[in-house]
């Protein structure tokens, strides 16, 4: 009885990590999302790393944006933001959701990361309003309505997730294949995101 349950344990750990990794991979966010908004979204992408989705509404003759960038990362900080200034994390103009561990409520701020030593909350250089930010069981998503220089058609985005470093504080992201290549020049009025690039083929010897 005793190894029937240890062998069933086994399986059950092996079959979600079997089944985390092929959702990682395959599993299109977008198609099934609800969002905790009463806002609704006309385009959704499912980012190509980081199980990442962003949904959102764009005026490009006013430069409206409204927008729910989503992303599973419990217990950590997500971001998503702009970077006018090229295709990398420096000069991101970003919006922060940072998950509080004593009041288990996320917050949302904005951070101009103008350094990798000093990552600390600032003006951005985009108007914005409606920041919120709301965490379920699975994701936590990132809501705001920006006003982009009226007939932009397509941005530098940057995505990201990481752990916090305490209560309030959050730490450097991983330095994994997915986390350095979050970034993604995006058409806002005909999105095509590709395919994500195929994962690197687990070792056997890793295993
Ligand atoms: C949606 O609208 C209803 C009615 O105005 C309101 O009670 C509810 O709080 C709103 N939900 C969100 C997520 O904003
Ligand atoms: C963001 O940081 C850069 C570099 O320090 C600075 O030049 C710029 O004025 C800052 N933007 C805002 C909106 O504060
Ligand atoms: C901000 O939110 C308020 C209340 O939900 C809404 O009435 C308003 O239209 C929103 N503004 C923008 C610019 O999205
Ligand atoms: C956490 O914050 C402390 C105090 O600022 C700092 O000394 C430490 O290096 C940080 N650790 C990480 C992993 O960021």
């Amino acid at each position: 009885m005793a190894s029937y349950l240890n062998f069933a344990l086994l399986f059950a750990v092996f079959s979600v990590g079997c089944s985390a990794r092929s959702l990682m991979m395959t599993e299109k966010f977008c198609k099934t999302q609800s969002l905790q908004t009463n806002l609704t979204f006309n385009t959704c992408v499912d980012l190509p790393t980081l199980g990442a989705t962003l949904h959102w509404n764009y005026d490009s003759m006013t430069g409206d944006l409204d927008l729910a960038f989503t992303a599973s990362n419990p217990g950590g900080w997500i971001a998503w933001g702009i970077n006018p200034t090229g295709l990398r994390m420096l000069g991101t103009q970003a919006m922060v959701a940072v998950f509080d561990s004593s009041s288990m409520v996320v917050t949302p701020y904005t951070y101009n990361i103008s350094s990798y030593s000093s990552v600390i909350p600032g003006p951005i250089s985009f108007p914005y309003s409606n920041l919120t930010a709301v965490v379920d069981d699975f994701r936590t998503a990132i809501f705001a309505h920006m006003m982009l220089t009226p007939e932009t058609t397509t941005v530098n985005t940057v995505w990201q997730v990481g752990p916090m470093n305490g209560t309030r504080t959050i730490a450097m992201h991983s330095m994994d294949y997915d986390n350095l290549n979050s970034v993604l020049k995006l058409d806002l009025i005909q999105p095509d995101v590709g395919s994500p690039a195929p994962a690197p083929s687990p070792s056997p010897m890793a295993m």
